[in-house]
């Protein structure tokens, strides 16, 4: 089982921009791998297509991303021009990520992705709405696991990677429904004189049981 913080198992693949390593291919960059059931469905199509609309996003944040469906390349690159028409973007474009062909489940059942609820046409169990996140030292920072009827919230996975990278470079932890920029909380394991001289703006909240772990602290610069 991949716990996080492993490294992330490395592996090669076919994709709609040829073979790949996946480490890399990932190279400096933060990596979010993302499957979908198959090519040619509702769901998966405005999800690929939203991925596409937020790349400059991606991008500011220094993160690659790569799909996965369990369908051949010809037909990945078939559905990649629904997947432009419906985003909005011309036809002429080049599809600007590599899509990874699993028509053999291997790499879903090695990384847990296979959701035995949704079954091919041919029999088969198809992949669920898995996401990875992948640092740039290949560490296995996060996922999250969707069925196939339920479409991700790609800004909620921009969200989480700011939170992951903000947290990586200061003392902090982001509080529920943090956006960059909001208060974020002083980390538990800093004690009360490192956390007062690092954090000149911290406020503890006031609580029932008079402890002070909770510490407000405006957002540090990312
Ligand atoms: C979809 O992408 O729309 C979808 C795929 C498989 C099962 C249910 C929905």
């Amino acid at each position: 089982m991949l716990l996080l913080g492993d490294m992330f198992p490395n592996f090669t693949a076919s994709t709609t921009e040829g073979k790949i390593d996946f480490h890399s291919w990932l190279g400096e960059s933060w990596g979010i791998l993302f499957s979908h059931p198959s090519d040619f469905t509702p769901v998966c199509t405005t999800e690929l297509a939203r991925v596409m609309q937020l790349l400059p996003e991606f991008k500011k944040r220094n993160i690659k991303v790569i799909g996965l469906s369990c369908d051949s390349i010809s037909s990945h690159h078939e559905w990649c021009e629904d997947i432009k028409s419906y985003g909005g973007f011309s036809s002429d474009e080049k599809f600007p990520y590599p899509i990874i062909e699993d028509e053999k489940r291997i790499l879903a059942t090695k990384l847990g992705m296979i959701d035995k609820d949704e079954i091919s046409p041919s029999g088969i169990a198809l992949t669920a709405r898995a996401v990875f996140v992948v640092d740039p030292n290949k560490k296995y920072r996060l996922s999250i696991l969707y069925p196939a009827t339920t479409g991700r919230n790609f800004d909620e996975i921009l969200r989480v990677v700011d939170s992951l990278q903000l947290t990586d470079k200061a003392k902090v932890a982001t509080p529920v429904d943090w956006k960059m920029g909001d208060e974020c909380m002083v980390l538990p394991t800093v004690g009360a004189a490192e956390a007062a001289a690092a954090f000149p703006q911290m406020k503890v909240v006031p609580l029932p049981s008079n402890r002070t772990y909770l510490r407000k602290t405006p957002c540090p610069q990312p």
